[in-house]
């Protein structure tokens, strides 16, 4: 039976560049959330989506030479590519350039216009274009974004603005009577001084671009993009939908989840547009820390991102996401580094939970030829154990509704070393050469299989591939493999008689040559004094060459020698024109792997803008495109070199 509704979302992301591992952290916690929502009996709605409006994207776009609407397309598929690679389990996918969002933020706007709100005045001040973010004089002291530090700019124009002042107090007092709206309470007060220093009327359109949702009454203006952005939680339940029944059942939202740097926009600017409209506040907001590179911030600017696309590949999905929850403690920031997630690869998947299983499934094989026998009576040792494992389902239920997702992994990861004691200590290989023991035997190789029933359950949540291919080597197959929140309220859900199955390691250890491997170019440094002919390797490495893989192919209408073809790079996804439509049919191209010149300024080919050339040989007649060799299995994006 559902115990009731829960509503998580997470950011709504900028598709001005693809996402790197920052923003991966934030959708797989959030998904993390859900799934165990979901587990322990709540009618879960998991909401994310791309913010694709706004000047930053139109100008990125233009720098690309695409129209904005072309270029977000190609990004959000990626978005969507990298969330099904991560296994992330959203319900609804909203884009802020759908219909269904547009009339929603359209009839708002106008509601707040029409009870006098909104008002039109002329805005003069700062503007930070990579936050989208107004600042005034004294914030913007130095010309320089407080947030981000980048430059700001100029702007005067004529513009709607919203009455923030007027709600100042009403929104103070809802803070601190409810001390669970803003989470971790460091932000909670961030916030309550940031209301208190007072709120300046907000400037909530723009007339200098037009990539936005026209004010409908005055269609030159089109509405600022933190307000479009932040009606997206809303407008995914009630834009383009028959009746209000995803509203009533959903929300107020239960949790938005975000990052720090956005809180302010949750708790202070989109409460007071619900407000102002009359609707129902979220009933929290969490708001978690960075994850940073020794160097600081990631950035595009600095060539440092670290894309989780190459991370699944090398390590796999459930270690990435393990990782990345263990490491970043609730609320704080954390560091990145491969060494360290190659550490908690070695210790914590491989030494403490694939060694429990491998050994316990092991010991069942060896003693009992496979079979789990029934326990018999329980010693100390053993209710110990058992009192561990339900002292960990407590606390892991009591931290994951606190979101603490980290410390969560901390309880579980007790129960594990206590398990792993608990073999040390009942020591089954002398049990095993004393015929009379065999009870005893039973009952310890019976508690390890149940002790590890638990530990699946809960971490299925963070390590959804874990589960089924655990239940292969303890044997659990078809309604046992359920996982249920209510197979863990009573000890004993492992079924006795079940035969268990030794297979692969489920975390291989990560050998030291392999963690020092680096995807960075080894560019070597190239002494011998060149000759015009020569090119140093330093040029060569100039020369971005990348494996892409056609994932489709048509011809150019009225140019017999071109194909058009969209190519998969990593999560990215490009097109190329090609002049190779005489020696290969579309079909035969699709799902082949090739180089190409990723970093050729692109160009535009019969309209159609081509970014990057593919490599090819030709003789006389003859033309074949490269490709690389299919057993290998390399991944598209990778480096040739
Ligand atoms: N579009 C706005 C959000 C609108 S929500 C109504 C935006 N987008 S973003 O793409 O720039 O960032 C989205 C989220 O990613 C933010 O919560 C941000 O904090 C998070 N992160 C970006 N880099 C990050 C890290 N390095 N580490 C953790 N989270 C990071 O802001």
């Amino acid at each position: 039976m559902s115990k009731g509704s829960f509503y998580i979302t997470t950011p709504i992301y900028y598709p001005s560049d693809n996402l790197h591992i920052g923003h991966a952290y934030t959708t797989v916690a959030a998904d993390t959330v859900a799934r165990y929502k979901r587990m322990t009996g709540y009618d879960t709605r998991f909401l994310t989506g791309s913010d694709e409006h706004g000047q930053k994207i139109q100008r990125t776009a233009k720098s690309k030479g695409m129209e904005p609407k072309e270029y977000v397309d190609k990004i959000v598929a990626g978005f969507k590519h990298l969330w099904k690679t991560l296994e992330v389990s959203y319900d609804d996918f909203i884009r802020t350039t759908e219909e269904r969002h547009k009339k929603v933020v359209q009839d708002i706007f106008v509601r707040l216009y029409e009870q006098g709100d909104i008002y039109k005045s002329e805005y003069e001040g700062w503007y930070c274009t990579p936050c989208e973010t107004f600042w005034t004089e004294r914030q913007a002291e130095g010309k320089e974004c407080p947030d981000c530090g980048r430059p700001v700019e100029l702007v005067k124009e004529e513009s709607y603005f919203f009455r923030m002042s007027k709600y100042a107090d009403r929104l103070l007092k809802h803070i601190e009577d409810n001390p669970e709206f803003i989470q971790p309470v460091s932000r909670r007060n961030e916030m309550i001084n940031f209301i208190r220093q007072g709120l300046e009327d907000l400037c909530v359109s723009r007339t200098t671009f037009d990539w936005g949702i026209p004010v409908p009454f005055d269609p030159k203006h089109v509405i600022y993009v933190w307000v479009d952005a932040l009606t997206n939680y809303y407008s995914a339940l009630a834009g383009g939908q028959p009746d209000d029944s995803l509203v009533k059942k959903y929300w107020p939202a239960d949790v938005h989840l975000v990052g720090k740097d956005i809180v302010r926009f949750h708790t202070i600017i989109w409460p007071i547009i619900l407000m102002a409209a009359g609707i129902e506040l979220p009933k929290k907001v969490v708001g978690h820390g960075w994850l940073l590179l020794e160097g600081g911030k990631m950035s595009k600017s600095k060539g440092n991102v670290i894309d989780p696309l190459v991370l699944v590949d090398k390590y796999g999905v459930d270690a990435i996401r393990y990782y990345l929850l263990r490491e970043l403690p609730f609320g704080a920031d954390g560091y990145y580094s491969e060494d360290a997630l190659i550490q908690r690869i070695n210790s914590d998947l491989a030494n403490d939970l694939g060694n429990l299983v491998s050994r316990s499934v092991a010991m069942v094989e060896k003693y009992f030829g496979g079979e789990v026998r029934p326990p018999a009576e329980q010693d100390a040792v053993d209710r110990d154990l058992i009192k561990t494992a339900g002292d960990a389902v407590r606390e892991y239920e009591q931290l994951m509704e606190k979101y603490e997702l980290s410390n969560a992994l901390g309880a579980v990861w007790r129960l594990v070393s206590r398990a792993n004691k608990y073999i040390d200590e009942t020591a089954p290989w002398l049990l095993a050469k004393d015929e009379s023991r065999a009870a005893r035997l039973s009952t310890v190789l019976y508690n390890l299989m149940e002790t590890i029933r638990v530990i699946t359950v809960m971490v299925s949540p963070f390590m959804p591939l874990l589960p089924p291919r655990i239940w292969e080597q303890t044997g659990l197959t078809g309604a046992e493999q359920a996982i249920t929140w209510e197979s863990l309220k009573n000890w004993g859900g492992y079924p006795a008689g079940t035969r268990v199955k030794r297979g692969p390691a489920l975390f291989p250890r990560i050998e030291a040559a392999n963690a020092a491997e680096q995807e960075q170019p080894e560019v070597q440094t190239e002494s011998k004094k060149e000759s015009m002919a020569n090119i140093s390797i330093e040029e060569f490495a100039r020369i971005d060459l990348r494996v892409a893989e056609i994932l489709k192919a048509e011809k150019v209408e009225k140019a017999d020698k071109l194909l058009k073809l969209e190519v998969a790079l990593g999560s990215e996804r490009r097109t190329l024109v090609a002049g190779i439509a005489k020696h290969y049919s579309p079909d035969e191209l699709v799902g082949k792997k090739i180089i190409i010149v990723a970093n050729l300024k692109p160009a535009k080919l019969r309209g159609i803008l081509s970014e990057g050339m593919i490599l090819a040989a030709s003789e006389g007649e003859n033309l074949g495109i490269i490709t690389v060799d299919p057993e290998k299995n390399i991944r598209s994006g990778a480096k040739v070199k």
